[in-house]
């Protein structure tokens, strides 16, 4: 891969603004929304409450929430998508009153959901799981001390939004503190909230009456950037990463200047060049500011041909390495050990295979394995990867990457790739 490449929004961060967006009546702009399937799929079910959803463009949407009739977020909307969950936070915080079918999204591990509850029980609201949906109730929410016994960016960013109109003030301790939570928290703040400390693990939120419109714009993706980052390396490429915010990138720029690879970092852009050998080194995924686990699968293929052996420790999902079974296809010599470390003895290249993505991130490496392998791959399954990466061939393809999506209505789900396009 040589070039360069504009990175997106924020998915994860899109997510939570749009669901708190309608917690305002008045009109809220949000720009650099990416145009993938995970948020346009948000914006129907925000369109299906009633709420005003109105494209301004392709990555502008305009949203009020007055209209808003039903605080029901049903199965149709939820089933492939985890995130319909923030519409929890928002109507619990807004209406008093939400029900939202059990999540979906992507099939890595189970995925509880106690400390939202918790969360929510402790300002006051009584939660419970009926018929597949999840219930919130309260006749009034007050300001609470939560403390979260494990660290969720999901649990963060739902108990935020619940406490925004609680009376009084809440503190949210052992918070996560990714990006996207503090993304969604200046959000808020820019609709009138008064949320301090987002960004470290204790976030102190005093409510407030009503939020007012807003024109909001979302941060670039750190996860899309990171995987742009670990193609550069995979393929021994060259590629300017713009418009990131580096200090987001700082756990994944280092790991790969340990594998060897230089990163030169701008203001806002990183460039990844390879230009001697790549060696072994050991990840452990951890909250941010931690290597993230949203990465993982990415860092796992640029190991599998850095020479040596290296070690790849999941900490945050206990099924994570289903995509191995596929990479093993392409040649790769890796064991996971008890589901959660990946044992990685680099090989000198890989070969192009039939492939399955079996999420976003794990379908994101396999393309990324297949463009630096030598003959063709077909990866199938794509709709995951759909879910997360706006135009991700395309941008491959400016990269020098010989990758198609099939287009006829039988092939419409499947990347082709020929083999050494770079
Ligand atoms: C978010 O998921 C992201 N999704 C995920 O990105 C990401 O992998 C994950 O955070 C970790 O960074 C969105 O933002 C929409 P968590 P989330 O709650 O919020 C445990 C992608 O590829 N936990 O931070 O669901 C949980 O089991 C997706 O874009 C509880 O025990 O993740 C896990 O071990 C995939 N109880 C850990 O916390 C709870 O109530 C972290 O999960 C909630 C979570």
């Amino acid at each position: 891969m040589v070039g360069e490449v504009q990175i997106s929004g924020a998915k994860n961060a899109a997510l939570g603004i749009l669901a708190a967006a309608v917690m305002a009546d008045e009109d809220v702009i949000i720009r650099n929304l990416p145009d993938v399937s995970d948020v346009n799929i948000m914006l129907e079910a925000i369109a299906g409450t009633g709420a005003v959803v109105k494209r301004l463009d392709r990555h502008e949407v305009l949203l009020n929430g007055s209209t808003i009739r039903s605080h029901v977020v049903d199965n149709s909307y939820i089933r492939k998508m985890r995130a319909g969950y923030y519409m929890l936070g928002a109507f619990l915080g807004k209406y008093h009153s939400a029900r939202v079918a059990l999540p979906g999204g992507c099939p890595i591990g189970v995925r509880p959901i106690d400390q939202h509850r918790k969360g929510f029980e402790a300002l006051g609201a009584v939660t419970s799981i009926e018929n597949n949906m999840i219930c919130v109730e309260a006749s009034e929410l007050k300001g609470a001390y939560v403390y979260f016994d494990s660290v969720s960016v999901g649990a963060t960013i739902n108990v935020m939004m619940a406490s925004v109109f609680a009376e009084g003030r809440t503190v949210l301790e052992n918070a996560a503190k990714e990006p996207h939570v503090v993304d969604v928290a200046n959000f808020l703040n820019s609709m009138g909230a008064h949320i301090k400390g987002a960004g470290t693990d204790v976030i102190r939120i005093d409510g407030v009456k009503k939020l007012h419109g807003s024109d909001y714009t979302v941060i670039p993706d750190q996860i899309e950037a990171g995987t742009f980052m670990a193609a550069a390396a995979a393929t021994r490429g060259d590629v300017l990463v713009r418009n990131v915010i580096p200090k987001h990138l700082e756990s994944i720029s280092g790991k790969l200047r340990e594998i060897g690879c230089t990163v030169e970092v701008y203001d806002d852009a990183v460039r990844v060049l390879v230009n001697r050998e790549l060696h072994s080194v050991r990840v452990k995924t951890l909250p941010y500011p931690g290597f993230p686990t949203d990465m993982q699968p990415q860092i796992t293929v640029v190991l599998s041909t850095a020479k040596g052996t290296s070690t790849v420790n999941e900490t945050i999902f206990e099924n994570r390495f289903k995509y191995v079974d596929e990479l093993m296809r392409m040649g790769t010599n890796i064991t996971v050990e008890h589901g959660s470390i990946a044992v990685i003895d680099g090989v000198k290249g890989l070969k192009g295979a039939q492939l399955v993505a079996t999420d976003l991130r794990a379908g994101a490496a396999l393309v990324i394995a297949a463009l630096a392998a030598d003959g063709d791959s077909v990866i199938d399954d794509i709709e995951f990867i759909l879910r997360g990466y706006e135009d991700f061939e395309r941008k491959l393809r400016a990269l020098g990457g010989d990758i198609v999506m099939g287009d006829d209505e039988k092939e419409a789900k499947k990347f082709f790739l020929k083999a050494n396009a770079v």
